[in-house]
C-alpha cells in the first residue's frame, strides 16, 4: 500500500518516532533513497522554509526537485488534481503540495501510486510539526510529561503540533479566543490518539502556566487576508510577550514556525529574546523533511 504523508496520524506512534530518529541519522547513513528520482514540489501558496528545506532533502536523499508554482499547474483550473498526479506519478519517486484546500491532497492522494506529501493545507502542516518535535526533543530529551502551551489560532500548525504532542506522550494546552479554538470533539480526538493529553480554554495565562514551551502563529493564515483587522480585533490580548513568558517554567522556551509578524501574536523581546528557538527550529525543517521523506522512501 503506498503511504502518504498528509497528517501526522497518517503515522503510528513507532512509526512518528522512527521518522524523527531518521531525521537525525548523519545523511551519509540514509543510503539515498532516492537516487535517480525526482521529487515534484507544487506550490499554491508562497514559501521560504518549506520550499527550501524540501528542496534541500531531497538533494541530500540522492533526489532531484522540481517546483512549480500553483498558478503554472493550475490545480482544479487547468486540470484536476487527479490528473495531474497520474501525470506526474509517472516522472517522479513522490510528490508534495501546499494547497488551499485539504481535499486536494486528499484527493491527489487517493488515486496516488506514489507518496503523496502536504506541504501545508488549510487543515494541517505536518512537516512543521515533525520540526517541533526535534526542537523539543532536543530541548528536553524527550517529550513525555512535558507541558505544551499554544496560544492563538488553532490553525493547520496548531492542529498538527497536538497530534505530534500527544502521540509523544506530551500535555497540548491551548488558549484561543471564542470561535477559534478546537471544539470539544477535536479536543477528545487529540486526546484519544496515544499518552499524551489536549485541552481548551481561553485564557493565555491558564495554557502557559508551568509549560516547557510556548508556542503561537500568525493570527492570520493564508488564504485568510480578508479578514485581517477583525483578527487583529478578536486576538488582541493574545501576544506572547514576556509578562505571559514569565508564567511559564524556568526556562521554558519560544517556538513559531515562521514567518512571524512581531507586535502581534509575539513581542519582539520573546522572538529575538534568549528563550526563542524560532530559527534552531526552522533549520530542523531540513532535518524533518529528510527524516520524512527517507521513511517514505523506504528507509528502516
Ligand atoms: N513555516 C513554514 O512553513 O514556512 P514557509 O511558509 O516559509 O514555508
Ligand atoms: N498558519 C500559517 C502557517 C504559515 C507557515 C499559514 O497557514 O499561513
Amino acid at each position: 500500500m503506498t503511504r502518504h504523508l498528509l497528517n501526522i496520524v497518517d503515522f503510528t506512534v513507532d512509526e512518528l518516532q522512527l521518522v524523527l530518529e531518521l531525521s537525525t541519522r548523519p545523511v551519509e547513513a540514509l543510503a539515498r533513497p532516492l537516487d535517480g528520482s525526482g521529487v515534484a514540489l507544487i506550490f499554491e501558496k508562497p514559501s521560504n522554509r518549506t520550499r527550501q528545506s524540501m528542496e534541500m532533502a531531497v538533494v541530500q536523499l540522492g533526489g532531484h526537485p522540481i517546483y512549480t508554482r500553483g498558478e503554472e499547474v493550475g490545480i482544479d483550473k487547468r486540470e484536476p488534481a487527479e490528473d495531474i498526479i497520474r501525470i506526474l506519478e509517472g516522472y517522479h519517486a513522490m510528490v508534495a503540495a501546499r494547497v488551499f484546500s485539504h481535499s486536494v491532497v486528499d484527493r491527489m492522494a487517493a488515486v496516488a501510486s506514489v507518496p503523496v506529501i502536504n506541504m501545508l493545507s488549510d487543515v494541517s502542516h505536518p512537516l512543521q510539526a515533525l520540526a517541533d518535535a526535534l526542537t523539543m526533543q532536543r530541548e528536553f530529551g524527550t517529550l513525555a510529561g512535558r507541558t505544551i502551551a499554544w496560544v492563538g489560532d488553532y490553525n493547520n500548525v496548531a492542529r498538527s503540533l497536538g497530534e505530534v504532542s500527544v502521540m509523544l506522550g506530551a500535555e497540548i494546552r491551548y488558549a484561543c479566543p471564542d470561535g477559534y479554538g478546537p471544539s470539544e470533539h477535536e479536543i477528545a480526538r487529540l486526546s484519544s490518539l496515544a499518552t499524551g493529553d489536549a485541552h481548551a480554554g481561553s485564557d493565555p495565562s491558564w495554557a502557559v502556566g508551568g509549560a516547557h514551551a510556548v508556542h503561537t502563529d500568525t493570527w492570520v493564515s493564508m488564504g485568510q487576508e480578508a479578514e485581517v483587522e477583525e483578527r487583529k480585533r478578536v486576538f488582541a490580548g493574545y501576544t506572547v510577550d514576556d509578562s505571559l513568558m514569565s508564567k511559564a517554567a524556568d526556562n521554558a522556551i519560544f517556538m513559531h514556525c515562521l514567518p512571524a509578524y512581531r507586535g502581534l501574536e509575539v513581542a519582539t523581546e520573546v522572538i529575538d529574546g534568549t528563550q526563542s528557538r524560532v530559527i534552531s527550529q526552522g533549520h530542523d525543517r531540513m532535518h524533518a523533511a529528510r527524516g520524512a521523506l527517507a521513511f517514505l522512501g523506504g528507509v528502516r
